[in-house]
Formats: C-alpha cells, sequence, structure tokens
C-alpha cells in the first residue's frame, strides 16, 4: 500500500470520528477507497494462518428505509452516509488479521483526509452482515464509517471522549517490559526501536483499553507482544476485542518498520518467560 505522507503522520493524524456532513462520497473518492478495498497485498503476519478476508464500500441508500432506522450505531455516530464492511472466514487470527487489514484500510482512508471510527460493538451485525452477503463459514468482526468529517465534533462526541479518555494512552513503563514483566522497559534505551513501539502505544482500541503489552529480551531485539484480558466484570465486554486491537498495534508496528527500513520476521514462539496470567502470548517480532 502506498500511503502520500509518513505513516507516522498518518498514525498520528488518526482518530475517531462520530460525526459527519450527510454528503456521499465523491466519485473520485469512492473510485479510490474502492481500489484500496481490492488492493490484494495487504498481509500481515497472521494471513497465512487466518481465512480470507473481503471488505466493501456500502452507502446508507443501499438500504431500504426502515433499515435505515436500525444500523444500530445508537445515536453515536451521526451524519455518516458511508460504511466500509468487511468479512473474514472463520479460522485462527482471524481477529488478528481483520485488525491489522482493516486498520491499514482505516490509515488509508486517514491519508485522504476522510473520517473513520473502528466500530466493535456498536453496529447492527445482523443487518451488516446481510448486507455483504455474509456466508455461514464468515464473520463481520468490526466496521467504519467512512466519510467527510464536520470541522468540529459534536456536544455528545466531546462526551464520548471525556468519558473513555480517547486522547490519552498509557505510559511506557505499563506496556513496554524488558526480561520480565516486572521490569519496565527504558525508553531511552530502545534505539531505533522507539519510534516503532510509540506507534503501538498510539493505536486505537476497543474502549481505549489498550490491552498490548510488549515483552523485550534482553540483549536482542526480540520483542513478544501479548494482549491482556480482564477479569473484572465490568470490562470484560472489552476481552472479545484484544484479538482485534492487537492486530491493530502490530499494524502500526509493522507499517513503521517498513517505512523506517527496520528489517525482522515475525514468528509464532513460545517465549520462556513467567507470563501473569491475564497475559497471553500472541506473537514475536525478531530483529536483525
Ligand atoms: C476494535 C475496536 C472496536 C471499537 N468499537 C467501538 C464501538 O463499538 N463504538 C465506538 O463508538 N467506538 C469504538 N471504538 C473506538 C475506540 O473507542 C477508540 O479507538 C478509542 O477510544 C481511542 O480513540 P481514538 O480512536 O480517537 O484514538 C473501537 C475501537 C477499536 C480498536
Amino acid at each position: 500500500m502506498d500511503f502520500s505522507k509518513p505513516i507516522i503522520d498518518i498514525i498520528k493524524q488518526r482518530s475517531s470520528w462520530r460525526t459527519y456532513t450527510n454528503q456521499l462520497l465523491e466519485d473520485d473518492t469512492k473510485k479510490k477507497i474502492n481500489q484500496i478495498l481490492t488492493f490484494k497485498d495487504i498481509k500481515s503476519p497472521f494471513s497465512e494462518l487466518a481465512g480470507k478476508s473481503r471488505f466493501e464500500l456500502i452507502g446508507v441508500p443501499e438500504f431500504a428505509p426502515d433499515e435505515r432506522k436500525k444500523l444500530g450505531t445508537y445515536g453515536l455516530i451521526k451524519g455518516a452516509q458511508e460504511f466500509i464492511v468487511g468479512a473474514i472466514e472463520k479460522s485462527d487470527y482471524y481477529k488478528e488479521d481483520y485488525g491489522y487489514i482493516l486498520e491499514v484500510i482505516i490509515l488509508a482512508a486517514t491519508d485522504l483526509n476522510l473520517g473513520t471510527c473502528w466500530l466493535g460493538g456498536t453496529f447492527n451485525k445482523n443487518l451488516f452482515s446481510t448486507k455483504i452477503h455474509c456466508q455461514k463459514n464468515e464473520i463481520v468482526p468490526a466496521i467504519t464509517p467512512i466519510g467527510y468529517t464536520t470541522e468540529t465534533r459534536r456536544r455528545k462526541e466531546k462526551v464520548i471522549r471525556a468519558f473513555i479518555k480517547a486522547d490519552s494512552r498509557f505510559p511506557w513503563s505499563k506496556i513496554f517490559f524488558e526480561n520480565t514483566f516486572s521490569t519496565a522497559l527504558l525508553r531511552e534505551t530502545t534505539g531505533r526501536y522507539e519510534i516503532l513501539l510509540e506507534m503501538v502505544r498510539l493505536a486505537p482500541s476497543a474502549g481505549n483499553k489498550q490491552p498490548w503489552r510488549v515483552l523485550k529480551e534482553i540483549d536482542c531485539d526480540n520483542y513478544h507482544f501479548y494482549v491482556k484480558t480482564s477479569q473484572d466484570l465490568k470490562l470484560k465486554v472489552y476481552n472479545t476485542f484484544v484479538n482485534l486491537d492487537i492486530g491493530i498495534a502490530i499494524c502500526h508496528f509493522d507499517l513503521t518498520a517498513k517505512e523506517v527500513g527496520m528489517k525482522g520476521m515475525w514468528k509464532f514462539l513460545k517465549p520462556d518467560t513467567n507470563t501473569p496470567k491475564e497475559l497471553k502470548y500472541i506473537i514475536t517480532w525478531i530483529g536483525r
């Protein structure tokens, strides 16, 4: 995927947008989006193990008038006239793969100055699944509105963002570790990896829960990626999204590594570490 700006700038530019202008996309913009959606070489480190995915641009006018009232965005999304909807075959790593690929699409839309917002929960799954003729072996894990944004966010959106502290992220010491999960990885010791990890930190996540944890091996550039789930009844709802979230975070790391010319490979290992029980291992970056 070619972006017009550095990926680091696009990652910093992206933020969820829930207030749109009611306009349909212009034909040439629609054409660009459709080209992005059919781009065959968006591959994630999970693609070999996951099933096939496909994405479509669906306009609100394509829904019957009674269906338009049931899109299920519960008043959270206002004025959006188009959505990107994807389906992926149920398989190992389907959420990680979908997370990675839809984030590439969202970053490409951001590059075109369009607004987007990951929606994993607040959409009518049945309606959107029917609309893209979802097969029995397929699933629609998340969608995004896509369109022209209003100049400022409406009040309700500002309240939502303040509630989930959407503009802030955990400090490095809470999510990046060295050798053991009780030793924080010091930012100033990470050298060329600093920018890659910072791009992970800035990634969006469901409810802004930021479930990714990264453990660096001492004296080498092996970075093990984990997800943290919660036992708290109120937060358990977010556990279903952690595999999408890690796919997004790995997308940021991977695209940034490619852009800055860092060499390495992704491997599924069994790291020999004392892992807290709320953490689940996902994948490792082996830097060269
Ligand atoms: C996998 C995933 C699912 C999400 N689901 C929803 C959702 O159902 N409804 C919603 O309003 N926002 C949803 N979000 C958006 C997050 O709330 C948002 O990314 C987070 O608060 C950080 O804000 P930012 O995207 O502006 O950086 C989701 C984000 C992710 C990554």
